[in-house]
């Protein structure tokens, strides 16, 4: 180390510094900031006024799209997620726009066919975006063989990201290592990787491991290295620092208000910090300063979603489970809608194994999530003599190898129990992922149809079907935007922050605006807090009976990290339900027979069978979601199924009866 410390120049005051090296930087307060604290709920309008300023800063470049964004604007923001590189491009004229993009998955949480694929990246180019940073979530390599190529046509830059992951604490082990890193780092040199980046999504690189692996990066590699470090853990700041005297090329940062907690360390500080070393970044803090007070001034319009139920800025479960914080709150979710939350802790008992048994798979989008929720499923139904009683269709389609290939081989009796009777064949697949899916271009334009004025368009439904049908009438005025898609000024959102304030500390107070009187004389509207979630409540006028008449959340509901992903089987081309599912009406059963009761609450998403059909014990019944995971529910016993009480769409509890069979 002493050695090493010696070549060290960050630490030099200014007389000293020899050769001026400064660290580049890239600035990503207009995506992952807002994605990872705000639910990527950031508009576009609040960015535009200081876009231009922005340019001028002398970032490496402006991350702008990709990642959640394509999904949340055209979903949640009533904003075509084309526009915003489109628009952005008319301020920054020349640092270069950046996108995360999800390898196969691109901005989606599938693998998509190659054709979708390949028009992606091109149009993806065309409307501005001049950076693409790629990764997979399980680090196959594969998985950029079609993009990368349409990224090299169009003359764009190509990062090859890698995702971090450990399986201890520390850096090592027999995964996760230096050798596992710089391997797959020149293979993506080899690839054409103008630039590699370590992609830290979850906060986990310690600052001497972070040392390490750069200076390992820069033994081997050519091209430039990028680290990417979330706050989550508390680590990253050090992480940068240490990373940054290892000789990293660049790193990634956000301005101050939309910084730490889940999001990236804040800029400021680093400018600062650098101020007259050998690393120096030359840039201006007053001018920096000026553009964090914008983002403080519009900060109120993000506010309730902003995770403030704890006091705390960092999440040392992280350190202690190496899991991302996004997915332990789901696990805890999933454990409490089956009443099961007293059982957290064999869940983290069986979480290492049941990672470690599906091919020790980075946690990231959306392998954390299969994961997670396979570990419950496990705790929850299996017996003595009986593991993996009940296997999600994620892990199922992972174990064929529709994700790609795992970092270690899946373990093969878990595989051969998850591949028995799967639809798609027992014998998982040894290609690349998408050689097995169609092309399903053509397919979405027919969806689209006259909806669809241009590829764009039709390229919103290829991704995202169901909402992307909804986003087009919105867009075209056939369909009215829902108020709580549309833009809120500062005042409204302060009014509403004051009202959620308010009802949050027990005290009443009418809504200034009241509801139509010629639509409902004497309705009154009131804030109300109950159970964590805020209401607009409408009650009949004093003297009247005192109904609540209408319950409505006046705003979408705080999510601590970015919002669970509807983890779409990774090749199936139809869609997983993106619409609300219709509240259940289930018929009676039968009397008699053996019923299936539901296991735990969540969505059918078909019936395998109908009433009158013979069954054998293990025979698939139907196929019931939960947390986004589709589990088969299988045929206790052999003989007609006499009653079906549900159809297609309806939510359950724990306990309702599925079927019966007689
Ligand atoms: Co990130």
């Amino acid at each position: 180390m002493t050695e090493k410390h010696g070549k060290l120049t960050a630490g030099l005051v200014e007389e000293e510094v020899k050769v001026a090296d400064p660290v580049k930087i890239q600035d990503l307060t207009f995506r992952d900031a807002h994605q990872s604290i705000f639910a990527t709920r950031g508009r576009t309008e609040d960015m535009i006024p200081i876009a231009e300023e922005m340019d001028e800063v002398g970032f490496w470049a402006l991350g702008v799209w990709g990642g959640a964004t394509f999904d949340t604007m055209h979903r949640f923001l009533g904003e075509d997620p084309w526009e915003r590189p489109r628009t952005l491009k008319k301020y920054v004229k020349n640092t270069p726009l950046q996108m995360l993009l999800r390898g196969q998955n691109l901005v989606g949480y599938r693998n998509y066919a190659d054709d979708v694929a390949e028009i992606f990246v091109e149009r993806a180019a065309e409307n501005g975006i001049d950076v693409f940073r790629v990764f997979d979530a399980v680090n196959d390599l594969r998985n950029f063989e079609t993009v990368v190529p349409i990224i090299k046509k169009m003359g764009m830059h190509f990062q090859g990201a890698i995702c971090y992951s450990l399986t201890e604490p520390r850096m090592g082990g027999d995964v996760y290592n230096t050798d596992y890193y710089v391997k797959k780092a020149k293979e993506l040199e080899d690839m054409g990787a103008d630039t590699v980046c370590i992609k830290d999504m979850a906060g986990l690189i310690s600052p001497y491991d972070a040392y390490m692996l750069i200076n390992a990066l820069k033994k081997e590699i050519k091209v430039p290295i990028h680290l990417h470090s979330h706050f989550t853990s508390g680590q990253s700041c050090m992480a940068l620092l240490k990373a940054i005297e290892a000789g990293v090329d660049i790193v990634d940062t956000v301005l101050s208000p939309w910084g730490y907690r889940t999001s990236h360390p804040a800029l400021e500080p680093l400018v600062m910090t650098l101020k007259g070393t050998s690393r120096d970044t030359g840039f201006d803090i007053n001018k920096l300063a000026e553009l964090s007070e914008h983002m403080e001034k519009v900060s109120p319009k993000y506010r309730h979603l902003l995770d403030d139920t704890k006091l705390s800025v960092i999440d040392i479960n992280v350190l202690l489970h190496q899991t991302p914080g996004g997915m332990l709150s789901n696990l805890v979710n999933q454990l409490r809608d089956m009443d099961a939350l007293d059982r957290i802790d064999e869940v983290f008992a069986e979480l290492p194994r049941v990672r470690k048994e599906l091919g020790q798979v980075p946690l990231v989008t959306p392998t954390s999530q299969i994961v997670g929720i396979q570990t419950v499923n496990n705790v929850l139904f299996d017996t003595e003599d009986e593991r993996y009683k009940m296997i999600t269709a994620q892990v199922k389609d992972l174990c064929y190898g529709l994700y790609g290939e795992t970092p270690v081989p899946i373990d093969p009796e878990v595989r051969k129990k998850a591949l028995k009777g799967y639809e798609r064949g027992e014998k998982p697949i040894k290609t690349r992922p998408a050689d097995v899916l169609e092309p399903e271009l053509d397919k979405a334009k027919a969806m689209a149809g006259d909806l669809a004025k241009d590829i764009d368009d039709q390229l919103i439904v290829a991704l995202y079907p169901t909402t992307g049908v909804r986003f087009l009438k919105w867009k075209y005025g056939l369909e009215e935007v829902p108020d709580e898609v549309k833009p809120k000024t500062l005042e409204q959102a302060k009014e509403e922050n004051r009202l959620i304030a308010l009802a949050k500390a027990g005290k009443l107070v009418e809504k200034v605006e009241k509801p139509a009187p010629e639509k409902s004389p004497g309705l009154r509207a009131f804030n109300v807090f109950v159970d964590g979630e805020y209401f607009e409540v409408e009650v009949d006028e004093v003297g009247g009976a005192p109904v609540v008449t209408a319950v409505t959340p006046m705003m979408p509901q705080p999510v601590a990290a970015p919002a669970p992903p509807p983890a779409a089987p990774a090749a199936a081309p139809a869609p997983a339900p993106e619409a609300a599912p219709a509240a259940a009406a289930p018929r009676p059963a039968v009397e008699g027979g053996t019923p299936i009761e539901a296991p735990m609450p969540g969505m059918v998403i078909r019936y395998e069978v109908k009433e009158g059909d013979s069954v054998n014990e293990g025979d698939v019944v139907l196929i019931l979601e939960a947390m986004k995971m589709e589990n088969s529910i299988a045929a206790p016993t052999s003989g007609t199924v006499l009653s079906i009480p549900f159809k297609n769409g309806d939510s359950v509890q724990k306990g309702d009866t599925l079927a019966v069979i007689g």
